[in-house]
């Protein structure tokens, strides 16, 4: 293969490390667990796990709110355990990514506790702050997780700015003796031998709040060129950056081949199009299919050969795929192959967010059983505003965060195998008939899909280098497309929706070799069942 760069033909894992397996019954998901489950791990094949953050926080926000970029949390376990964890993966052939929040620190951390200490403090200007009167903030902005963005500290009669919560500080960029710290301790990482990094909201750290400006600011890539120059070009790593403001444009700037920058972005413009346009994500909408097909072809033809695609349908912050845009009932299985084989099929590199490889489902809980702060600020804005609760229910059941971050479900036994304590946030009921144990087994499983997907990517360069041709772009119910390279045409036919429809193109499929399928057998090549998923090769 003419590429070089492992993360290329890499397929990576997120792991949700409180939600993912605990080692010692407290409840909560920690490091030991992970390394109990590594043999699961490349069991499934994959190259690389990112792991949601591990470092010290008091997880305001889950651990996305760091107190100590240079220390384990407690709940996780130690930093051994995780020198242990990257050890025990490299045996296993798999990189760990972490997470780095840099556009943010906790309040907690001890550079804002110096910094809110006078404004003669040498760490006073690690973080955004403006003059101003109680009551009176410097402008209108709101933070992402509900209220103002600006919050009062009457010792400085100051305020200081967060696009987070109000215990997440933004960082100021803007000075080069805080860029500094973040290098050295990112490089402090990369000598413990982690593989790359995931950034979080890296769009984010330019920002400029008296404009207005939170993503994309002016200074965004001068920052991100000195960030890669002085950490990631040192080693063989890979890079995501988390970018929700990216176009095909920047995305070509962020992950030129030129390495300046990061390896790749997660973009989200296909996984916006279910709410309504402008709106927030809890305002939903019936998805465009159509458009579904042009955003994904845009960003293949857009980025290859100048950039490099990230692809998933799920993280953290999501709902289920396969409960947002397959079916999590009777087609459950055929609906979570169906979204698997579309996307791995595609240019870029694939992310497994834990659970998908199962085919887990959104959960319906009581608000009372929600643990995240995006899902119970929500709540209590909108009931405030006087919404009804039945549709707050609704759209929390549909997007909250909390969806992805349930259990993992391991077996049919007591919390699914996760922990034998109180989980901290509870397991789906639906654990006895979806969970590991029984998948693993069963070659017709979700899980055994996503395995033979990863292997058919290690076997065959078409789907690592070919470009992308966009079939069928009008029909409203098949997503079909070509890879091309010299060596192979590869063609992908999937059909989106619960019904049977003809499919168009049983000519084109006529002397290709069937790689995957979702159904047992193709039964009439003419016809695709519901969620009917087929992959086709023809070498060269
Ligand atoms: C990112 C993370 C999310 C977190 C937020 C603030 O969007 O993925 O989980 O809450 O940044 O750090
Ligand atoms: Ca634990």
């Amino acid at each position: 293969m003419k590429e070089d760069k492992w993360w290329k033909s890499a397929v990576i894992y997120q792991i949700y490390p409180r939600s993912f397996a605990d080692s010692n019954q407290d409840g909560i998901g920690d490091l030991q667990g992970i390394i109990s489950k590594l043999d699961y791990l490349e069991k499934l094949g994959i190259d690389a796990v990112w792991l949601s953050p591990v470092c010290r926080s008091p997880q305001d926000d889950n651990g996305y709110d760091i107190s100590d970029y240079q220390d384990i949390d407690p709940v996780f376990g130690t930093l051994k355990d995780m020198e242990e964890l990257i050890r025990e993966a490299g045996k296993h052939n798999i990189r760990i990514i972490m997470d780095l929040v840099l556009n943010h620190s906790s309040d907690e951390h001890h550079w804002f506790q110096e910094a809110k200490k006078s404004r003669e403090n040498p760490y006073h200007d690690y973080y955004v702050w403006r003059d101003g009167t109680e009551g009176v903030p410097p402008n209108d902005m709101r933070a992402a997780f509900g209220g103002s963005a600006w919050e009062w500290v009457p010792e400085l009669q100051q305020y200081y700015f967060h696009q987070f919560s109000v215990k997440q500080p933004d960082l100021n960029w803007e000075n080069p003796k805080l860029r500094q710290e973040i290098y050295d301790m990112i490089n402090w990482w990369t000598d413990k031998g982690v593989g790359g990094f995931r950034l979080d909201v890296i769009d984010q750290i330019a920002k400029e709040p008296d404009k207005g400006i939170t993503n994309n600011g002016p200074r965004l890539h001068e920052y991100l060129r000195e960030l890669s120059k002085e950490t990631f070009q040192k080693a063989d790593l890979v890079t995501v950056g988390e970018a929700w403001g990216a176009t095909t444009e920047l995305a070509r700037l962020y992950s030129s081949p030129d390495n300046s920058e990061l390896s790749m972005v997660f973009q989200f413009e296909h996984i916006c199009l279910d709410q309504i346009e402008g709106k927030e994500k809890w305002d939903l909408a019936p998805l465009p299919f159509l458009k579904l097909k042009e955003v994904f072809a845009r960003w293949q033809r857009e980025l290859h050969g100048k950039g490099w695609n990230s692809l998933f349908w799920n993280n953290h912050d999501l709902p289920r795929i396969v409960s947002r845009w397959g079916n999590d009932g009777k087609y459950r299985i055929e609906s979570a192959k169906m979204l698997a084989v579309l996307l791995h099929g595609m240019q870029g590199t694939p992310y497994i967010y834990q659970g998908e490889e199962l085919g887990m489902t959104n959960a319906a809980y009581e608000i009372d059983e929600y643990r995240d702060i995006e899902t119970l600020n929500l709540y209590q804005e909108h009931m405030e505003k006087g919404f009804k609760k039945e549709d707050i229910m609704n759209s929390i059941h549909a997007k909250s965060r909390d969806n992805a971050r349930t259990p993992m479900q391991w077996n049919d036994e007591e919390n699914a195998g996760f922990t034998k304590g109180e989980p901290w946030i509870k397991v789906n009921p639906n654990y006895k008939k979806i969970n590991a144990a029984q998948q693993v087994e069963d070659e017709n499983s979700v899980f055994n899909c996503y395995k033979e997907l990863i292997r058919l990517r290690r076997k065959y360069s078409v789907l690592i280098e070919g470009d992308f041709r966009l079939l069928l772009a009008e029909d409203e119910n098949i997503f079909a497309y070509i890879r091309e390279d010299e060596s192979a045409q590869l063609l992908v036919v999937c059909n989106f929706y619960n019904k049977t429809v003809e499919c168009p193109l049983e000519e084109s499929a006529k002397d290709m070799e069937l790689l995957i399928c979702n159904y047992k057998d193709v039964e009439q090549a003419a016809i695709l069942r519901p969620y009917e998923a087929r992959m086709y090769l023809q070498e060269k």
